[in-house]
């Protein structure tokens, strides 16, 4: 049921602050992560020396941003990969390595492939981080996070990959709360910026009819570039995703400091480039290469926070979101995409919820 919406998806971007708030439901006190949540055996925790991240899609996004975490805040090397490729390769597999799976549906033929083959290599254990419990991912997997999102109808997924990375910190801060690396003063900071999580997502929706009006603009458009640093490159990914996927404008993602590597070249005035601004050391760097693009003519459209000191100006249209403790950017900042994509469908007359060409659960390879 859609209730008040007009569509699954948006309904699914609203529900976001309460399904955030169901994912960390009974997985973090007042100072920690409990590791209950990873079942009644949580000592592999201590164990894990490596972590492969195989997920397809959007989950895959998730699992990119993950890495960023794992690597920063637990200090362990950690790769991701699309999972229909690592299924047709050789695996090195080092000693003490976590298989880490995500998926919404559980049911994605190639993730389901990858799961069946890397239990036959010598991981430490597989762990699924999934939103559907009943799914065969989640009963042929060792250990299980649940997302909790609920029932994602919109082929878009939205909340669940909020929810996602929800889980995947939570993941992140336990993994290195048990290896040592973060002391408990350290956890207890992550485990209050993850309580206002909620409240955080829910500011970041109330943008949505500034949104609405930036995205009238976008409507003629035939090309869109996103771009990002840092944990933000793959919610740039995220975003030019969706804007494929439900409003068929063909967009890009790169990290903004290859722009002059090559894609720099397609930017003219009807390239409109698309950015959220973190809102710390790589603040500089990302507004020089803005300046790169504006000076070939390139409208720009930035999301960030006051702070980011970023303002309308000739070809710049600027959208505030809400201030949050750094480790936290790349879900709220996902917010303003998930909308923007959304408006500019509902502009454009796609069908949002059932976009041409794509299904929900992609159970063939
Ligand atoms: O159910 P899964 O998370 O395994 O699905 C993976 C992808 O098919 C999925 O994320 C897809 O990319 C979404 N439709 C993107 O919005």
């Amino acid at each position: 049921d859609k209730g008040e919406f007009r569509h699954y998806m948006l309904k699914e971007i609203y529900e976001q602050p309460k399904v955030i708030a169901a994912c960390l439901e009974g997985r973090i006190s007042d100072e920690r992560i409990l590791t209950s949540c990873f079942g009644a055996n949580s000592a592999f925790l201590k164990e894990i020396e490596n972590i492969h991240i195989v997920a397809c899609g959007t989950s895959y996004h998730a699992g990119m941003v993950a890495k960023y975490w794992i690597e920063d805040l637990a200090n362990i090397p950690c790769t991701v990969e699309v999972a229909s490729e690592y299924r047709y390769r050789k695996v090195a597999v080092p000693k003490n390595t976590l298989f880490l799976t995500l998926s919404q549906s559980g049911e994605t033929a190639d993730t389901l492939a990858a799961l069946r083959m890397a239990k036959q290599l010598n991981y430490l254990t597989t762990l699924a981080i999934c939103n559907v419990p009943s799914s065969t991912l989640v009963r042929e997997s060792g250990l299980t996070l649940l997302t909790n999102a609920g029932a994602e109808i919109g082929v878009a997924s939205t909340k669940a990959f909020t929810t996602q990375l929800t889980a995947l910190l939570i993941t992140s801060i336990a993994i290195a709360s048990e290896k040592g690396e973060l002391s408990a003063a350290q956890q207890a900071e992550l485990v209050t910026a993850l309580r206002s999580l909620p409240a955080y997502v829910d500011a970041a929706i109330k943008q949505d009819e500034a949104i609405k009006l930036v995205s009238e603009q976008f409507a003629n458009k035939h090309n869109a570039l996103f771009l990002g640093r840092g944990p933000m490159f793959p919610i740039a990914l995220e975003g030019a995703l969706k804007l494929k996927e439900i409003s068929y404008i063909h967009a890009e993602a790169y990290p903004a400091g290859e722009l002059k590597h090559g894609p720099l070249a397609l930017v003219d005035e009807t390239m409109p480039i698309i950015t959220v601004a973190p809102n710390n050391q790589m603040l500089d760097k990302l507004k020089s290469n803005l300046q790169e693009v504006r000076a070939r003519g390139g409208e720009l459209y930035v999301f960030g926070a006051k702070e980011t000191g970023f303002e309308e100006a000739e070809g710049i249209y600027y959208n505030e979101i809400p201030w949050v403790e750094e480790v936290l950017e790349p879900i709220v900042h996902t917010i303003p995409l998930q909308l923007l994509s959304y408006h500019v469908a509902v502009v454009k007359g796609t069908d949002v919820d059932q976009p041409r060409n794509l299904a929900k659960s992609v159970t063939v390879e």
